[in-house]
């Protein structure tokens, strides 16, 4: 099974574009021809979040418009730049009809190998996540549900420090209490989360967690304590992960982009091309 993550689009309404230099709307297109053209193709595509820049109807229309391209299923959570009312309007079947009971976007995807379950981090009108206890409660009550499956939860907020100061201060509050949950529940084998639009990896408490690449703009690598807030357009990647036959998970980043090659490493009759 082959899984994609696109996280931090930051589509806006009119082509507008964000910071006022940023063509999201390009940078999201050229994603999708990317993952429309992976072989073999990609079974599904996890949204992780600030879908949207502005949260409004008129941004989550330019990203239906957008989305409609990609082949493969996708399932979604919210960031903090969208909103959930304006998100389950956008997307009646992809996102209202199949998300928990409750204010929270959280959707659990059971047909594939690697079950997919999605949790809503977002505080409305603040930067940083938290995961409240009804929230944790309807993850507990959903892992109990398959102990066996290797389970992978995609989530905004990332609940660890990277590093970079200026996002740290708004990543997931009070992450010890997600990882009191997943201690009870070993199948989880993965956490992948967005909002800091770079490649980052760890393991917290012995689970692996990562954070997304954005396919359009970065946060700057800046570990100074006082770097000021900013962004560059390094070459966009997209991560995706790989469940084997034999329930390995391996993850990969995958850059957006047209590039010199393929070359062969060996000529037609076995011998490596000194
Ligand atoms: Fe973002």
């Amino acid at each position: 099974m082959i899984l994609a993550q696109l996280t931090d689009l930051h589509i806006k309404a009119g082509r507008r574009l964000a910071y006022g230099r940023v063509d999201t709307a390009a940078f999201l297109a050229a994603a999708v021809d990317h993952l429309n053209a992976l072989r073999p193709a990609v079974d599904a595509v996890i949204l992780s979040g600030d879908l949207t820049d502005g949260g409004t109807p008129e941004d989550g229309a330019a990203l239906r418009d957008l989305l409609a391209a990609l082949r493969a299923p996708w399932l979604a959570v919210p960031g903090n730049h969208d909103d959930r009312a304006a998100l389950r309007a956008t997307f009646p079947s992809e996102i209202d009809r199949r998300t928990a009971p409750g204010p929270f976007i959280q959707v659990v995807e059971d047909r594939f190998p690697l079950r997919l379950i999605g949790l809503d981090t977002t505080v409305p009108g603040q930067p940083h996540g938290r995961l409240c206890a009804e929230r944790l409660a309807w993850l507990e009550a959903r892992l109990a549900e398959a102990p066996t499956t290797p389970t992978l939860i995609f989530q905004h907020h990332p609940p660890f420090e990277t590093g970079l100061r200026h996002m740290d201060v708004q990543n997931l509050r009070a992450a010890d209490a997600l990882f009191e949950v997943l201690a009870r529940h070993p199948q989880v084998r993965h956490v992948a989360c967005g909002h800091v639009h770079r490649a980052v990896e760890t393991t917290v408490r012995g689970v692996g967690v990562s954070i997304a690449p954005s396919p359009a703009h970065a946060v700057t690598l800046d570990f100074h304590p006082d770097a000021a807030p900013s962004f560059t357009l390094e070459p966009p990647m997209i991560r995706l992960f790989r469940l084997d036959p034999a329930g390995m998970l391996t993850s990969h980043l995958s850059a957006v982009g047209r590039f010199d090659g393929p070359y062969p490493f060996f000529t037609p009759d076995g011998g490596l091309i000194a």
